[in-house]
């Protein structure tokens, strides 16, 4: 959620480095930031609250060869300076990702020591306990692991002692943390946009392992206190672009990359027709039932999953939000395959019901798009999205990647079971050539002047509706999302047939309602909940395809309302057209209200706490 980067090194400023690798984990919390550097003399802390480039305008540039860095979201404590990192107390200063769980009784027990605080944050409780831990054992590395069996919780810290401007200390769990490897220089990060201007080259942190990073050298150690060596890895840098690319928002970017990475995900299954879909994705036979949890949208792509699924494969499907399913009794046995859902890969109550459903015995798959990332070590099989790395908070891309594989395994299990034969198959093939074409068709300007025109109705309004069934109601639920986290406008998807048992009541002359109808066999039975709302004065829109198009064009409802015209596709592959229209009807809402489209408020784009 929140963003570290730490170098230590001669051959740059650190000051700069820091201010670089925050600005690109930005997007990661920018509640407020903050760095501490050592000049040669003395060790400075500078820190502010809001974006990063509040906390540039009190740095004043000048030598420095190690330093640390923070961009927050904040979870103990508001967004203000005092709470905001790096923390220092004694000897000790730190930046911390994570939450350590047990701080209110550590902080109580370091009080009676003689600690004091200044804010209201799990992290400086962390930065005492350090510093007191470095007091009695005169030893950091020591100290850290003395930490680490007295803490409960996440974390990935980064320190560096007053008794040593040479080393960066570390530790991790729970939170990801990587060490960026160069000559005569090294670099710490807690995603690689952080260090991807200076290098490509890396080694990955474990769980419990810790640390010093010096300038020509890095010593591991396990939780143990054993010595370990680690691989250096790398990563493609291409893989990697957070740039806007020409584009007025990161996210405007990433929705007209769809077509591309919907292609990149799914053609790889298609190479050698039937052959690599039944190779390349694993053995579905074994399970009577599949269970998706997921947090925030990667949920709405299961719930699509679902539908997918059950309509097409004829398996029961549930879908669990993650962090009710951690904490709830849950009916999954070894006949249960269990899909978490996550474009990070780091989301942490995802990553626990995982951990949970593996407790139980429940076989695990990923769909995942951050590679390597904590999900992805540790579930049994693994999907990754081609969607590349995905900034802006709201996602699209990742979405419709995640959607894109869950399609694919609808597929799968139900040519195994013999529901969908080579025949069909074959059609499908030749239908999802045209998917990226279609794709691009709902992002051309034609449309663009309907999703606008749309939006110039919405973006006064305080409340808008979704309504949908089935499918579209799984559409519809992403589509209000959109709009409620980069709009701040409060809307609600419905299951349209539900509306008459209480929700109807909100409808008044004018209420926007936007009607999601593309499945055939359900469409009359949502146009109907549209009239019904047309009956009490809601202003509709419709999105649906072009054979619905055909069907309600004589109604007088439909005639009334605006329209967005969807080609179709196959059923399996509907979704990933349907959901163009929602994602640049809350674009460019957002747009006209003049809001932070990239970094909308109270938000971050990869949640690792609970
Ligand atoms: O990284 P994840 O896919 O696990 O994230 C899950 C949600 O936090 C995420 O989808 C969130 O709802 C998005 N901001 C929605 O646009």
């Amino acid at each position: 959620m929140c963003g570290i980067v730490g170098y230590v090194g001669k051959d740059k400023k650190a000051i700069n480095v820091l201010i670089n690798g925050l600005k690109n984990l930005e997007y990661r919390g920018y509640d407020s930031a903050g760095i501490a550097y050592y000049n040669g003399s003395e060790l400075k802390i500078v820190k502010e609250k809001g974006k990063i480039v509040n906390l540039e305008k009190l740095i004043k540039m000048e030598d420095s060869s190690l330093g640390i860095g923070h961009t927050r979201w904040a979870t103990h404590g508001e967004a203000t300076r005092i709470n905001s990192h790096p923390h220092k107390v004694g000897k000790i200063t730190l930046v911390h990702n994570g939450i350590i769980e047990n701080y209110a009784d550590l902080k109580e027990e370091l009080i009676r020591l003689g600690y004091e605080f200044k804010s209201q944050t799990d992290t400086e409780v962390a930065c005492a306990l350090i510093d007191y831990l470095y007091s009695k054992f005169h030893d950091l590395l020591k100290s850290i692991n003395e930490f680490q069996k007295r803490v409960r919780g996440a974390y990935a810290l980064v320190i560096i002692s007053d008794d040593d401007y040479n080393s960066l200390y570390i530790a991790k769990k729970d939170s990801p943390l990587i060490i960026g490897i160069s000559e005569n220089e090294n670099y710490i990060a807690s995603d690689v946009p952080a260090i991807i201007d200076y290098t490509n080259k890396y080694i990955d942190l474990n769980n419990g392992e810790y640390g010093i990073v010096q300038e020509h050298g890095i010593e591991l150690y396990n939780v143990d206190g054993n010595k370990v060596t680690k691989d250096v890895l790398e990563f493609p840098r291409e893989s990697y672009d957070i740039s806007k690319n020409g584009y007025e928002h990161i996210m405007l970017k990433e929705i007209h990359e769809q077509p591309t990475v919907l292609k990149n995900t799914v053609n790889p299954y298609f190479e050698n027709g039937i052959e690599s879909l039944i190779n390349k994705l694993p053995d579905f036979s074994k399970y009577n039932k599949i269970c998706i949890v997921a947090c925030g949208s990667a949920m709405h792509a299961g719930l699509v999953g679902k539908s997918l699924i059950e309509k097409f494969a004829d398996v029961e499907v549930n879908v669990e939000i993650a962090s009710e399913f951690r904490y709830k009794k849950v009916f999954i046995d070894s006949n249960t395959l269990v899909i978490g859902v996550s474009q990070s890969g780091e989301t942490a109550d995802t990553l626990k019901a995982i951990e949970k459903a593996k407790s139980i015995g429940a076989d695990t798959l990923g769909i995942i798009s951050k590679k390597g990332s904590s999900i992805a070590r540790i579930v049994d099989y693994l999907l990754y999205t081609e969607s590349g790395i995905e900034v802006a908070v709201a996602t699209t891309k990742a979405y419709s990647c995640q959607v894109s594989l869950f399609s694919l395994i609808a597929l799968k299990i139900a040519i195994q079971k013999d529901i969908i034969n080579k025949d069909e198959f074959n059609l499908i093939l030749e239908n999802i050539k045209y998917l990226p074409i279609d794709i691009e068709k709902m992002l051309n300007n034609d449309n663009l002047n309907i999703y606008k025109s749309i939006a110039s109705y919405l973006y006064d309004k305080n409340d808008i509706f979704f309504i949908g069934r089935g499918i579209d109601y799984s559409l519809c639920m992403e589509g209000s999302l959109k709009l409620k986290e980069i709009s701040y406008i409060h809307s609600e998807a419905y299951a349209a047939g539900e509306l008459k048992h209480g929700t109807i009541s909100l409808i008044e002359p004018g209420t926007p309602v936007v009607a999601v109808i593309t499945d055939e066999e359900i469409a009359e039975k949502t146009f109907s909940n549209l009239v019904e709302t047309k009956a009490r004065g809601s202003h509709n829109f419709i999105i649906t395809t072009e054979s619905l198009d055909r069907k309600f064009i004589e109604n007088e409802v439909y005639l009334e309302s605006t329209k967005v015209i969807i080609p179709n596709e196959h059923a399996l592959f509907q979704a990933l057209v349907t959901v163009i229209p929602l994602q640049l009807i809350a674009y460019e809402t957002a747009k006209l209200k003049g809001e932070e489209i990239d970094t909308p408020r109270n938000l971050a784009k990869s949640v690792t706490v609970e």
